[in-house]
């Protein structure tokens, strides 16, 4: 059974560290405890928030409602063949302990978004990436419950609207569901993905290609370029990379000769967000206890106390100052409560 706490405070529970307060809080462990604790809720008007792994938000007040931490455990095996493996997973697992699990056992197809935070049941909300794979990759179908009606539903891949940084989860459905479980399904035999610069450089230093190296090659770039929110509060990239005409990257490339460009197959290209922000002279910037981080422009930091107004401040003056100098908006990735 469920305890609800009252004026709870979610210090611990979102990976910036910012400590807001919400009226009530509850952890539900199962279905059915979701269920039986929505059951009751939805008498009420109070307002209600899902929280995950609190890794891609940023709460800037206190919160007025309850707050659900959803946490369903469970890896089980649904099909399997020579080839590959339908795995479904609870929503409350650790992304990362899953990727490790996966990388032990010789799944192939999560090996290079190791070490990302969150949980298995967030991840199709911003369809995670890294290192040239996203999750809608490998995800075959997303369970959720409906809150309002408490009604089941199935998700298959396509219907999740997966885009970069995107889903239908973020979108029409955003506050609507809860997902439950994800299903994914990996490769026995692997095939491994190395079309991102930096992974391919790193994989150099060693004499083998395996899903464990490729662990080993993601986690050492993480490590050595994203601060850790054990130590230092962070969601990781705070905001996402713009896409801009092809025309206007033309003439960026004129004046920047090293400023890199991503091509996108519909004629578009993407810009690191992270570049346009250290080229404005943000890196390693400190306003109170907010900050950009020294190794990753992308990444604001909380050095302790900061609140999440003084974050959210400080990425609003960042927006302008990108936009003032090279007249490209780039846009928060990270959820603002
Ligand atoms: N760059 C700079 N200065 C910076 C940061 C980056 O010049 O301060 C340049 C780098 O030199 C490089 C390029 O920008 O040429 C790309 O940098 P990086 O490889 O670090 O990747 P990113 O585009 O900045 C994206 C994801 C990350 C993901 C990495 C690796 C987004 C918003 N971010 O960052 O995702 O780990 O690629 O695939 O797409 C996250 O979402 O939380 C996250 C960390």
């Amino acid at each position: 059974m469920f305890e609800i706490k009252e004026n709870f405070s979610l210090k611990n529970y979102n990976t910036f560290g910012i400590d807001a307060k919400c009226r009530f809080f509850v952890e539900c462990s199962s279905l059915d405890e979701i269920t039986q604790f929505l059951e009751n809720h939805n008498k009420s008007d109070i307002p209600l928030m899902i929280l995950g792994g609190g890794s891609n938000v940023l709460f800037t007040q206190d919160f007025e409602g309850y707050v659900l931490r959803p946490f369903i455990k469970g890896i089980e095996i649904i099909e399997e063949s020579e080839e590959d493996i339908l795995v479904k997973v609870g929503a409350g697992e650790d992304w990362d302990v899953f990727v490790e699990y996966c990388v032990e056992k010789g799944w192939g197809g999560v090996e290079n978004l190791s070490l990302i935070p969150g949980n298995v049941g967030t991840c199709p909300i911003q369809n995670i990436g890294a290192y040239g794979v996203e999750v809608k990759d490998v995800i075959e179908e997303v369970e959720s419950l409906e809150i309002e009606n408490l009604k089941k539903n199935t998700f298959k891949n396509a219907e999740c609207a997966f885009g970069y940084r995107d889903s239908i989860f973020k979108r029409n459905l955003k506050g609507k569901q809860i997902i439950t479980y994800v299903s994914f399904r990996l490769k026995k035999q692997p095939v491994f993905m190395l079309n991102y610069g930096s992974l391919t450089e790193e994989l150099n230093k060693f004499n083998e290609l395996s899903l464990k190296n490729i662990r080993k090659a993601v986690i050492d770039i993480r490590e050595s370029k994203l601060p850790d929110p054990k130590e230092i509060g962070n969601s990781g990239s705070f905001f996402k990379n713009p896409v801009i005409e092809e025309s206007y990257a033309k003439g960026l490339k004129q004046e920047y000769e090293d400023i890199p460009l991503y091509k996108q197959d519909n004629g578009t290209v993407k810009v690191p967000a992270g570049w346009l922000i250290e080229k404005a002279g943000w890196k390693g910037k400190r306003i109170g206890d907010a900050g950009v981080h020294e190794k990753q422009a992308l990444v604001l930091v909380n050095y302790g106390n900061a609140t999440g107004k003084e974050i959210f401040n400080l990425a609003q003056e960042i927006q302008q100052s990108v936009k003032t100098k090279f007249n490209i908006n780039i846009e928060m990735e990270v959820n603002v409560v």
